[in-house]
This record gives C-alpha cells, sequence and structure tokens, in this order.
C-alpha cells in the first residue's frame, strides 16, 4: 500500500504531514487530541490565556472562557490536558506562541512555561516535541532547541523566510494572505508565496493558508513544501474547541465572504458578518492600539468592537460574533472527525499524485 510520507514527518515524528495552526481564542485543546492521535500534529494555542494577564484591554472575554486560573496555570494544564488525552497514541504535539512585539511579556512567559512543564514529566519531555512561534521576530527563540523543542517558526514572505533560517528554525511555515486571522500587511498568497520561500531556504518549508483537502496538499508539495498547516479547515471538526455558530459559518460562507480589517497585532482576516464590516469601516479611520507591555486606549473604537464581538459569539449571535477565517471557508461544507479529515485528505493527496504522471506526462 502507498503512504504519504515527507521529510516533514521523520523530523517531527508524525504519521502525516499536516500541522494543526495554533487558533486563538481557544487552547484548541480538544482539537490538539483528536489532530494528534490521528497522526498529524495537534497544537495547544495560547494567545487567548494571556487575556487574563490584562482583563480591561484584552479583546476576549477571559473569565467566561477560562475561568479564573492565571494565564501560565491554563497553559500547564492544558498540556498536561493534551499529554492525558494521547497517552495511549503515544502522539506528537506541539504549542503555538505568538511572539508580536505587543505580546512579548506573555511569550517569554509561555515559552519558560512550555520547559518547565516537559522537565517536569518525562512523558510530556518525549511527547510536547514542537514549539511554534508566529507573528514576530524569530532572532530570540533559537534557544528553545537547547530544551530539546523542535523550532518552528511562521513567516509571510521571503525576506522573514531567510531571517528565520538565519536565526536557526528547524521548520518555516509559510502563510499566505488568504489564511485565517492574522495576515501580513503585504498581501502575498500561497501559490506565490509557498514556491517562493521554498527555493529561497534550505530549511524544511510548510505550507499554510488555503489547505483544506487532498488536492491542496498535493499541490503544496508540488510547490516545494514538505507538508501544509491548517486553521480553518481544522475549526469545523466534530472535536474542534470553537462554538457551534463558528462552526456553522465556516460551512457556510462561500470564499467571497472574508475581510480583511484591523486586529490584535495587524490586520486580520474575519468571516464576513455585520460585525467584521463594522471593523473594517474603523480600521480606515483609527490608529494601531498596543495590548501586553503599551498602553491601550479603553476608548479606542476596534478594541471595543472586538470586545463586543467575543461577548456576541459566546452568547452565539451570529450577526454580530467576532469570528476569523480563511477563503478557504469556501471550500469547506462539511463537518467530519478530525480521523476522517485526516484520513480523506491523505488519501485524496495520494490520489491526485499517483494519477498526474499518467495524465500529464507523455512520451
Ligand atoms: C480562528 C483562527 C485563529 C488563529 N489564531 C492563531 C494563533 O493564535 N496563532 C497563530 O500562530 N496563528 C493563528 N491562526 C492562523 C493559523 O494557525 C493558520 O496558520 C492559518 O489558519 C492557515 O490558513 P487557513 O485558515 O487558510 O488554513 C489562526 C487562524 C484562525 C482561523
Amino acid at each position: 500500500m502507498t503512504h504519504l510520507h515527507t521529510d516533514l514527518c521523520d523530523m517531527l515524528d508524525i504519521r502525516v504531514p499536516i500541522l494543526q495552526g495554533g487558533m486563538g481564542p481557544y487552547k484548541t485543546e480538544d482539537l490538539a487530541i483528536a489532530v494528534t492521535n490521528a497522526g498529524a500534529l495537534g497544537v495547544i494555542s495560547s494567545i487567548g490565556m494571556a487575556a487574563t494577564l490584562l482583563p480591561e484591554a484584552a479583546p476576549v472575554d477571559a473569565k467566561r472562557l477560562f475561568g479564573d486560573d492565571p494565564p501560565m496555570v491554563l497553559l500547564q494544564k492544558s498540556i498536561e490536558a493534551v499529554a492525558k488525552g494521547t497517552k495511549s497514541s503515544k502522539g506528537v504535539f506541539g504549542v503555538n506562541v505568538p511572539v508580536a512585539a505587543e505580546f512579548l511579556v506573555a511569550s517569554k512567559m509561555f515559552v519558560e512555561q512550555v520547559i518547565e512543564t516537559r522537565n517536569a514529566d518525562s512523558d510530556i519531555e518525549r511527547r510536547l516535541r514542537v514549539l511554534i512561534t508566529s507573528a514576530g521576530n524569530p532572532k530570540p527563540w533559537a534557544e528553545v532547541k537547547n530544551h530539546g523543542l523542535i523550532w518552528v517558526h511562521v513567516v509571510p514572505s521571503v525576506y522573514h523566510a531567510k531571517k528565520a533560517e538565519r536565526a536557526g528554525a528547524d521548520v518555516i511555515v509559510a502563510s499566505g494572505h488568504e489564511g485565517g486571522a492574522h495576515v501580513s500587511w503585504d498581501p502575498v498568497h500561497s501559490m506565490v508565496l509557498v514556491p517562493a520561500v521554498a527555493q529561497a531556504v534550505k530549511t524544511p518549508v510548510v505550507a499554510a493558508g488555503g489547505f483544506s483537502d487532498g488536492a491542496s496538499l498535493a499541490a503544496a508539495l508540488c510547490l516545494g513544501a514538505v507538508g501544509i498547516q491548517m486553521g480553518t479547515r481544522f475549526i469545523a471538526t466534530q472535536e474542534s474547541d470553537f462554538e457551534s455558530i463558528w462552526k456553522d459559518a465556516i460551512i457556510n460562507h462561500e470564499e467571497r465572504q472574508t475581510l480583511v480589517a484591523r486586529g490584535l497585532f495587524g490586520p486580520m482576516r474575519f468571516l464576513r458578518n455585520h460585525r467584521a464590516e463594522m471593523l473594517v469601516k474603523q480600521t480606515l479611520d483609527d490608529v494601531p492600539r498596543f495590548y501586553l507591555g503599551e498602553p491601550v486606549d479603553s476608548n479606542n473604537a476596534i478594541l471595543k468592537l472586538e470586545q463586543s464581538g467575543f461577548v456576541d459569539l459566546l452568547d452565539h449571535k451570529s450577526d454580530t460574533a467576532l469570528m476569523f477565517g480563511g477563503e478557504v471557508t469556501g471550500r469547506i461544507s462539511d463537518l467530519p472527525t478530525t480521523a476522517e479529515l485526516i484520513d480523506t485528505i491523505v488519501e485524496g493527496a495520494i490520489k491526485v499524485l499517483a494519477q498526474l504522471p499518467g495524465k500529464v506526462l507523455k512520451s
């Protein structure tokens, strides 16, 4: 039987070359367990956990989402829960820590917590292999490799990929502008970004932004990537931690129904609804705001729109809920289990790759 196997599988000790992207505001604990048990890399998301550090400035209603635990305890408990939920499959998992300048206070604490929790438990040390940093300068984070972690860094351009390579990243995720949530100011999409990055660096490259099925995984491999990272597609799975209105929105939106507006650290891609349209209007005339470490203007209209958008999310008001998602929402129309999804993607990619030579190579 034919298997799909790339260098990424060997590097991370995973069965299939698929990473689950970090996805705040949730901890993505249940999703990480399901993805890891299905043979891909499940990832815990830390960004929302930081909301309890500065509740008055946080865009998320931290207490409603997470209860009273401080961020470091939340992360430690999440790591322990994912280790427990994946014990029988012995699968490998990771943690995502955004390292944007506005978030650095929290980033340092989260990275230290990952290292501490690994050191305290030999099973966690063996299986919590991967740290994915994103949205910021890679330079300060190479240190994590000295603690036995495989370091993955997310970039939106060739310039940033070269910087990550110089800093020593083990894997580079090239994340195109069609992706969900934070995107770069410079709109370079996956079709241009992925092959450009794969040709510019020697470090293995994972493609992100717009991937959802076997054909797109096969395309990523043709463009020079060793695997894909998916966000939006994983939201619409039975196990994912997201609100049901968010899953429904992804199933029902078409590819034109996303918008880019100002988010936490620069632009974000939202699923189009009334809230997202209000954010776009404010983006045009509001000034940037900062979070954790920098002053936040509590009258800031964007912050208020985001805060009330998250309240409406938890209250399941689908038109005024704040929800992020990528253009690939238009290619998603079902709610499979995570294992069904991963198996279908892999089978689909094998089929496309196996049939392609016969279809296009003529002698
Ligand atoms: C709801 C949502 C939240 C996200 N939050 C994060 C995050 O906290 N950290 C991060 O590095 N990327 C985050 N991303 C980006 C994903 O990790 C992934 O790179 C992206 O979704 C890939 O594009 P796709 O949505 O087309 O699959 C988020 C994406 C979505 C859709």
